[in-house]
């Protein structure tokens, strides 16, 4: 007996099943691997009519013909199989290997902020003056002309209370923004009895024309110590210390001065080179021993309690420290400025 001669749809189905494995094998994408599973195994392939066809065969036939097609049909979908599963880790692997980040690529820029150069040097007299055992206080900058003027020995008419120099809230002629940081004297001892020993830094404001060395708004420390037994000398020991601290051992001296609320008063100045080389004695700050009549104001007895006081522009000293010439420069905010004190 020889096997019976196999019949044309078993032969064809070789065929197909051949030309299927050969174009699955050749698939180098999902896409592509798609394209051929619709050609060979699809919904309108000649091996899904074959295998729709299988029920209108003689009956002796169907099931050869039937074993056969679907033996082709399991062959092709394993191949698919098979080789979506190679593709998609090779698809995987270059997706990966594409994503990957670069670690040795430069970070995005962030730069680092450092304080103005006019905070910093409020930082450092604190720091000094709270080693020297002050306390630091703050008051308001929207002031009462009472506390920025009056109880500061500076009456009605005085002519520092001039609309010219002073800039008053509108509508409220006994508001204004404080001219200097000295109403915090007032506002300390109004509260506390002595001894008293603090500094008040702040911003202050005076309607004054833009220049090299003026500017509305400006920044000052007020210093202010009241205690039994307290004369010229602790003042200028004090402010010599603050010197020596912030800008190296010069030589420092009391020269007389005017400020309504200190009696005597004095202008403090430092023996200073300018940019020619010449020494010279430049002001830095107003100072002396507070008046007997401000003590009264706040209800402290000027038999029993002495006191001095003083009041340093900041932005003053940072240009005196730094010998920055122009006081504008400190405002504009011009980064090449600021980066050389960070
Ligand atoms: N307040 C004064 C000003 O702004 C500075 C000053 C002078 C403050 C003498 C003081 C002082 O405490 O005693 O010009």
């Amino acid at each position: 007996m020889y096997p019976a001669a196999p019949v044309a749809e078993t032969r064809e189905l070789e065929g197909l099943e051949e030309a299927a494995l050969r174009d699955i094998a050749a698939a180098a994408s999902s896409d592509e691997l798609e394209a051929a599973r619709v050609a060979h195994a699809g919904r309108r392939s000649r091996l899904a009519a074959i295998l729709a066809s299988i029920g209108s065969l003689p009956a002796e036939r169907r099931g050869e013909v039937g074993k056969a097609a679907n033996a082709t049909r399991r062959a092709i979908e394993a191949a698919i199989d098979e080789r979506r599963t190679a593709i998609e880790a090779d698809e995987l692997g270059s997706q990966l290997v594409a994503d990957r980040t670069d670690v040795t690529l430069p970070g995005d820029p962030h730069p680092l902020g450092a304080l103005h150069p006019v905070h910093q040097i409020r930082r450092e007299v604190e720091e000094i003056f709270l080693a020297l055992g002050y306390e630091i206080v703050d008051g308001p900058e929207i002031e009462t002309a009472y506390h920025n003027f009056t109880a500061l020995n500076t009456p009605e008419g005085h002519p520092a209370r001039s609309l010219t120099d002073t800039l008053f809230v509108e509508g409220h002629p006994d508001r204004l923004l404080r001219t200097q940081t000295s109403p915090v004297q007032i506002r300390v001892l109004e509260r506390r009895d002595p001894p008293v020993y603090i500094i008040a830094p702040g911003t202050v404001y005076r309607r004054d024309e833009v220049d090299a060395t003026h500017t509305p708004m400006f920044h000052q420390v007020e210093g202010l110590a009241v205690d039994e037994g307290l004369s010229m000398a602790h003042l200028k020991g004090t402010l010599q210390h603050l010197v020596r601290e912030l800008i190296g051992d010069r030589e420092v001296r009391l020269h007389p001065d005017f400020f309504p609320f200190t009696e005597p008063s004095v202008q403090v100045q430092v023996r200073w080179e300018d940019r020619s080389g010449a020494s010279r004695w430049l002001e830095l700050l107003g100072a002396g021993m507070v008046d007997p009549n401000v003590l009264t104001a706040c209800g402290v007895d000027p038999e029993r309690w002495s006191g001095f006081a003083f009041g340093v522009g900041l932005d003053r000293l940072a240009m005196v420290r730094h010998g920055v010439p122009d006081l504008r420069l400190f405002v504009e905010n011009d980064l090449r400025f600021l980066e050389q004190f960070a």
